[in-house]
């Protein structure tokens, strides 16, 4: 199998919250302690029009023009998007745009982190678990200040279409180093942009105006297909109102002022209507009919309260899962209680007026996600701690120091997830510490009361979502 691993960009948005981390006995009863999440109105729109408007839009307005791009990455081979022209040349986790002050300017996409190539092909909504924030781009990396360099000297126009990216990246690169490879620092993106940023005008300023917390929130990158069952988004579902408002969260890397960023919303009903279109791609190995229909009916005894239910009857309950019974690690959402200026600054902003507000509304949990596709998505939990299905259906199994092969990373087709060594110790970036704040392996142990072999019935069923 080939990945594609590529090389980390920059970009973009999002937000979060987090948990106590409790060992919970969960009795048999029929699971009755979910918050359920009330829909909000969501702004229509085109997905055709959507999906255009993704991978050849201009939500982000600065990055590096056409010929500095081929300079420092030469051009894209593989052309998984079957764009046209110059387009074809860029990976696809770039768009070529037009702007005032370049015909062709290479800019990061949202496929930075909602795309993987897997085998030999591109799975868009798929989380890129591939991305290392370890090796975050700071103001002195090289690459960079090459490409400053040649920008400013060679092509003072080109350096204009370049400067608002490289002044976002240089204030905020710096701070979102990851303790390991694989997990993304996006919630930290989010905090850092928005610190820089006044809330009514999203005029920027180089000074932050509000205090950056220490802490990098690890996540894992969600898979855009689950968005069209739930009433809210993000890990913590504090994600509220206009979904469109959050998807736009990239914009404020480069956005001038708040007409600007008006202009960029009339499209996010359209990429919204485009998400909801994606479905999950199907198990590509022969499943055991008899061993799933055994886990279908383990499943919808143990599981399907806080997860819904698939196939003929598609039910989804849209619960958030209190901390003191989901037990995972709990930094993401306690963030937001501990640091609660973020959720204030949104829910004053330009984005939580007009017409489709949208709004932030903590929780001291996590939402409990539909499953469907579940077996491409590893690794698992909100944080990405727990390597395979296996893993998360046996507290046991879990590996406290994992490595995975980024070089050549390989599928596991019996434990579901990604191929790891256990290791003694984490004395590497690649190897998943679970010892450290924000990337605990805790919690969610419904599956332990469960016999391997139901396990197995319940993962050889899990492979049909
Ligand atoms: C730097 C990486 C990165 C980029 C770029 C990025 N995202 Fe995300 N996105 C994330 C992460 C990480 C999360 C999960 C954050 C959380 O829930 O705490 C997320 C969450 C989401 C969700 C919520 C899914 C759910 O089920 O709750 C959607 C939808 C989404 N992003 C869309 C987009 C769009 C559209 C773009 C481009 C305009 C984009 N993202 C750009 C990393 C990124
Ligand atoms: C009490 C509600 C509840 C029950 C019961 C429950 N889950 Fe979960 N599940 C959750 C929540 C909440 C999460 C997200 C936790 C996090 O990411 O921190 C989750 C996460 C998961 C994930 C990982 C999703 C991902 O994308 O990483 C899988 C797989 C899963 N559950 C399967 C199951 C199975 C199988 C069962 C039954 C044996 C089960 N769950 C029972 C609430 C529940």
């Amino acid at each position: 199998m080939r990945f594609i691993r590529k090389r980390l960009v920059i970009v973009i948005l999002i937000l979060v919250g987090c948990s106590s981390i409790a060992a919970i006995t969960i009795s048999n009863e029929p699971f009755k302690e979910g918050v359920f999440i009330e829909p909000s109105e969501q702004k229509p729109g085109d997905k055709q029009k959507g999906y255009d408007y993704l991978v050849n839009g201009d939500y982000l307005k600065s990055g590096l023009g056409y010929n500095y791009y081929v300079l420092l990455n030469g051009k894209d081979k593989n052309n998984f998007l079957g764009r046209t022209g110059k387009a074809a040349n860029v990976g696809y986790n770039f768009n070529l745009i037009e702007t005032k002050n370049s015909k062709n300017l290479v800019v990061p996409n949202c496929l930075q982190c909602h795309g993987q190539v897997f085998g030999d092909k591109l799975i868009i909504g798929l989380g890129n678990t591939f991305l290392d924030f370890t090796k975050a781009p700071n103001k002195d990396d090289v690459k960079g200040t090459i490409a400053r360099q040649l920008m400013k000297f060679i092509a003072p126009g080109q350096y204009q279409s370049s400067r608002v990216m490289i002044r976002s990246f240089s204030t905020i690169a710096p701070y979102l180093q990851t303790e390991t490879r694989g997990v993304n620092a996006a919630d930290r993106l989010a905090t850092l942009l928005v610190a820089h940023r006044n809330p009514e005008t999203l005029e920027w300023s180089d000074k932050p105006l509000l205090d950056i917390p220490d802490e990098v929130i690890p996540t894992d990158v969600p898979a855009w297909w689950l968005l069209k069952k739930k009433n809210a988004m993000f890990y913590n579902g504090f994600g509220r109102g206009d979904f469109g408002k959050f998807l736009m969260l990239s914009n404020l890397l480069t956005v001038k002022d708040t007409s600007e960023a008006a202009e960029t919303f009339t499209h996010f009903g359209n990429v919204l209507a485009y998400l909801k279109s994606i479905e999950p791609p199907k198990y590509p190995h022969s499943i055991d009919a008899t061993l799933a229909s055994n886990g279908k009916a383990l499943f919808e005894k143990n599981c399907s309260n806080c997860h819904g239910t698939y196939g003929d009857k598609v039910t989804y309950p849209n619960l958030l899962i209190p901390a003191r019974i989901i037990g995972t690690d709990s930094l993401l959402f306690k963030a937001n209680y501990q640091n609660s200026q973020f959720i204030e600054w949104f829910n004053k902003s330009w984005y939580a007026k007009g017409s489709y507000p949208a709004r932030l509304q903590p929780f001291d949990g996590y939402i409990a996600p539909p499953l469907d596709g579940i077996w491409i998505t590893a690794p698992y939990l909100h944080n990405g701690s727990v390597p395979t299905l296996a893993a998360l259906l046996n507290s046991k199994e879990r590996p406290k120091y994992w490595e995975r092969d980024f070089k050549n990373a390989a599928y596991d087709y019996e434990k579901i997830g990604w191929k790891y060594e256990v290791r003694n110790e984490a004395n590497n970036k690649t190897t998943y510490n679970t010892d450290k704040p924000g990337y605990r392996n805790t919690g969610h142990t419904f599956g332990d009361r469960l016999s391997k072999d139901q396990r197995n019935a319940v993962i050889e069923y899990l492979k049909t979502l």
